[in-house]
């Protein structure tokens, strides 16, 4: 076993993982179990707010999707909603956009979905994203969207966005929060007893809808996020909470 083996894990851990490598593996499998009802789970446990997740995020970075030259990475895309979202948004036909994930199947599924519904339909390429085929300094912005919790890793999956985007070049991590308050109460109940209890029949099986609110226990704080990514070569990092902090974009610039 090398030493990056017997590194604690700080990241997703599912319910069995020892280490990285079997969190990762756990993470595939999971959501390749789900693939095939993915999207509608997505719309039906979000109220459709996903939808507008996607689209309110896409637009933030309007000043590089409108570049014709602009080169985007979309980790962890699985179906793909958030990489059409950029394509939509890219002025020009010559952006390159391009979605990355580590499940066959819902990449298969993100394929189906972008076939003659778009000029220009993203590439989709397989990949892990702690070790990306790309070249260093290749992308002008890079964005997961409810993807970057369950990476095994995550200062080596921000450390590996670094490496990837062009000095200048941008970071929009998307992810769940913790609402405060009495909307954070209620939220809480639903997210932790009522959405499992839904998604679990809905996808018939049980893990998933499980994993997904104790993942997101786990996730750093805004404060502890930010942190990290200023510690992994980003500047002017920040997070905005969508619908009361139930979501949120984390944005940073890598550092010239
Ligand atoms: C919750 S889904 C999000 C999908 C999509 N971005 C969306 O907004 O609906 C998380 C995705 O991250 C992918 N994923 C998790 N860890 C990954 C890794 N290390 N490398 C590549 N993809 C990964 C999973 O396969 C899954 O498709």
């Amino acid at each position: 076993m090398d030493q990056e083996m017997n590194q604690p894990v700080v990241g997703a851990v599912p319910a069995g993982a020892r280490d990285r490598e079997s969190a990762a593996r756990a993470v595939r499998e999971m959501f390749t179990s789900i693939a095939p009802r993915y999207d509608l789970l997505n719309h039906v446990l979000s109220f459709n707010v996903d939808r507008l997740w996607w689209w309110r995020n896409a637009r933030k970075f309007d000043a590089i999707l409108q570049n014709p030259e602009a080169r985007v990475l979309d980790l962890c895309c699985g179906t793909g909603d958030m990489t059409f979202a950029l394509r939509r948004r890219a002025r020009s036909r010559a952006a390159q956009i391009l979605g990355a994930d580590f499940s066959h199947a819902m990449l298969q599924r993100a394929a189906s979905k972008g076939k003659g519904s778009m000029p220009r339909s993203p590439q989709w390429i397989e990949a892990d994203a702690l070790r990306l085929p790309f070249p260093n300094g290749h992308f002008n912005l890079v964005t997961s969207a409810f993807g970057f919790r369950n990476l095994a890793d995550y200062d080596a999956g921000l450390l590996e966005i670094a490496r990837v985007l062009a000095p200048g070049g941008e970071c929009g991590i998307l992810d769940f929060g913790a609402p405060a308050g009495i909307i954070g109460k209620c939220y809480r109940i639903y997210f932790k007893k009522i959405l499992p209890a839904i998604g679990t029949v809905l996808s018939g099986v049980r893990g998933p809808y499980a994993y997904l609110p104790a993942s997101v226990e786990r996730f750093p704080s805004p404060d502890e996020m930010l942190g990290r990514m200023h510690q992994a070569g980003f500047r002017e990092v920040s997070w905005t909470p969508y619908t009361f902090g139930v979501a949120g974009l984390y944005r940073g610039v890598k550092s010239v």
